[in-house]
């Protein structure tokens, strides 16, 4: 049934959100702080979904189009809004004041959704009337091709809240994980920090450049990871299945799992090399054009898993 969702904050991952719940056949409206972002992001999206278009994975942009209508006050862009997903930036106090507000305007069967990264539910939604009706859906970048979304809730967030962000987010196509409690970064940002931790201290190091280090992913685990996961991958990398795996590798990762726990700060200054590299191969002016041959890319996979997944099951 379409329903009418709010988007608050247009930039990446607003506009992407804004493509999903139009695809779904909802009616969406789209708000951003600042009116030259919300234009940027109906120019933008009249590209994508263009693409989208001509790569068969949606019959009419112009209809997709159609269903999205930005505005520039929140109030009007949440009014009558059955959810809002809200994507502004990725700051607690800037998402408290925003939840609060729209906490006092909406009805409280309307549900109230963040796209977080790394910010609790609890932490936006501490204090807040309607909290229970609050929760975290983070999705990947670009939330319009990549379909993973996690629900984490508060304490207080409604066992009925989750459920019907489950089922909506479903019928939208998306593939939805639910955490059973509360955690920093939730599972995807956790597994990504793991990696990139150990990225940064293997360029630091010298071991390997940063283009070798991604060629590693994208010729490698990249390329299993896009049809199965770790648990699956090492259950099938060992004759006798994930047991054997451990009693086979267990003992010299573990020695490496060791080594990798030493923590170095995160820092920009810290991994300039790191950044010079990368600009030496792309300059920050080709970063958008770049980000939109992934994206067609993406499109390409996207097609070519719905035809796999037909042939050969999930
Ligand atoms: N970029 C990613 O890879 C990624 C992935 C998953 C989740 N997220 C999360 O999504 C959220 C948005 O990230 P993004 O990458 O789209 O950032 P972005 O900088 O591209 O967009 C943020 C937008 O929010 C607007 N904004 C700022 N304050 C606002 C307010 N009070 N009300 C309305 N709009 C406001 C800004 O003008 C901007 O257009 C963050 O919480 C981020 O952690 C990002």
């Amino acid at each position: 049934m379409s329903q009418r969702i709010a988007v608050v904050g247009a930039g990446f991952i607003g506009r992407s959100w804004a493509m999903v719940f139009s695809k779904a056949g909802h009616q969406v409206t789209l708000y951003d702080i600042d009116p030259t972002a919300l234009a940027e992001a109906m120019s933008l999206l009249e590209v994508n979904l263009a693409d989208l278009e001509s790569n068969g994975l949606i019959h009419s942009k112009d209809d997709l189009l159609g269903r999205i209508q930005p505005f520039e006050t929140l109030e009007k862009a949440i009014e009558g809004a059955n959810w809002v997903q809200e994507n502004a930036l990725e700051n607690v106090d800037v998402k408290r004041e925003l939840f609060n507000r729209m906490d006092k305007l909406l009805p409280e069967q309307t549900i109230l959704a963040s796209s977080t990264s790394a910010i609790s539910c609890s932490d936006i939604s501490k204090g807040m009337k309607g909290a229970g009706r609050m929760v975290v859906a983070h999705p990947a970048n670009p939330p319009y091709l990549l379909p993973i979304v996690e629900l984490s809730g508060a304490p207080e967030t409604k066992i009925e809240t989750i459920s019907r962000a489950k089922d909506l987010l479903e019928a939208a196509d998306m593939e939805v994980i639910t955490l059973n409690k509360e955690i920093k970064g939730f599972v995807l940002n956790r597994l990504q920090v793991a990696l990139l931790n150990e990225a940064f201290k293997l360029v630091e190091d010298g071991i390997v450049s940063g283009a070798d280090l991604d060629k590693t992913i994208k010729h490698g685990l990249g390329l299993r990871w896009s049809i199965m996961g770790p648990m699956e991958t090492i259950d099938l990398n060992a004759p006798g299945g994930i047991r054997d795996y451990l009693e086979r590798f267990g003992p010299a990762f573990e020695t490496i799992a060791k080594e990798q726990s030493s923590l170095r700060p995160w820092d920009s200054t810290r991994y300039k090399k790191m950044e010079e590299e990368r600009r030496r191969v792309m300059s920050l002016n080709d970063l958008n054009k770049r980000a939109r041959w992934r994206d067609r890319r993406l499109m390409a996979l996207a097609r070519h898993k719905e035809e796999s997944d037909k042939h050969y099951g999930k």
